[in-house]
């Protein structure tokens, strides 16, 4: 595949997938996405201290998350021992990454850890030990749940729910879950109920990415931290909390691991459809979301 890349609004690039009919980033800005959403989220400033991190990357596409958050630790502290597993399904979108002008704003340490990863999927030094699991996620992270691999942070980033359902189900999110270390965060962009109920049933305690200062009983989060209990989280806003008692919140499902997109879309429409909860309409009239 060849990869056209797109500018964001903060100067770095992105690519868009035709197969999945998205963008892999945010357009305000791909880079800051990385470092606000997933680095900052996850407070690997603050767990950089530590001798030791374990990331889990679910969807590496170009790596920026991955990048970032290196960034960010070796700032700190430049002898933290990391371990990184980024999982991705294909293996063109790291090696379309790493061309001159879209790896240019990363440290050079940084460009060689993410062109190495591309070329060979592993980068293997005394400081980081790095591996790329090519492949269906719900598959990949098989291994990591049978090595007990426990993540202090894990970046969670599909294309969205109604393009990808296969990997926002309570079920993919149950084997993930197996991944995060009892003090461990993970970070998604999404603040769908549907995504926070998932993660609900997965037994993870869920939290707000807020907004800034003025976070208001109305307005929208900027994604979903999930933690298991007791670590400290923003609470959802009210009117968040109250769209987990709607019909929007009823969770994907893929039993077996393996349906297509197509089934796991149905099999949610027509839970939907049956369901007795509340209306998403009704719940957006009160609280005159248009
Ligand atoms: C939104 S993009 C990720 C962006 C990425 N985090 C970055 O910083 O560039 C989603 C990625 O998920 C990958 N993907 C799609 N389906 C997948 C699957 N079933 N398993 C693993 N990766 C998948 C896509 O190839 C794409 O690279």
């Amino acid at each position: 595949m060849i990869w056209v890349p797109q500018s964001t609004d903060d100067g770095s690039y992105t690519f868009f997938s035709e197969e999945f009919g998205e963008s892999f980033h945010s357009r305000q800005g791909a880079k800051a996405e990385a470092f606000q959403k997933f680095s900052e989220v996850t407070r690997l400033r603050e767990k950089a201290q530590r001798p030791r991190l374990k990331l889990l990357d679910v969807c590496y596409g170009l790596g920026y998350n991955t990048a970032a958050a290196l960034e960010t630790v070796w700032q700190v502290n430049p002898d933290c021992q990391v371990e990184i597993y980024g999982l991705e399904i294909d293996p063109t979108v790291p090696l379309g990454a790493i061309a001159p002008d879209l790896m240019a704003s990363w440290t050079a340490p940084v460009q060689q850890v993410l062109q190495t990863l591309a070329e060979h999927h592993k980068y293997l030094q005394p400081t980081l030990q790095a591996h790329l699991l090519i492949g269906d996620a719900r598959q990949t992270i098989q291994a990591l749940i049978t090595q007990e691999f426990q993540a202090d942070a894990i970046f969670f980033d599909p294309f969205s729910p109604r393009r990808c359902p296969q990997l926002w189900t309570i079920e993919f999110f149950a084997q993930v879950a197996q991944c995060l270390a009892p003090d461990g965060m993970l970070s998604t962009y999404s603040r769908s109920a549907s995504v926070r109920s998932a993660l609900l049933a997965a037994g993870l305690q869920i939290g707000s990415i807020p907004l800034g200062e003025t976070h208001l009983p109305h307005e929208w989060s900027q994604g979903t931290i999930a933690a298991w209990p007791p670590t400290p989280l923003e609470p959802l806003s009210p009117m968040e909390q109250e769209h987990l008692n709607t019909r929007a919140a009823i969770p994907y499902r893929d039993p077996l691991l393996s349906d297509s997109a197509a089934a796991i879309l149905q099999r949610h429409q027509e839970e939907q459809t049956a369901s007795k909860l509340e209306s998403t309409s009704s719940w957006r009239r009160r609280w005159n979301i248009r």
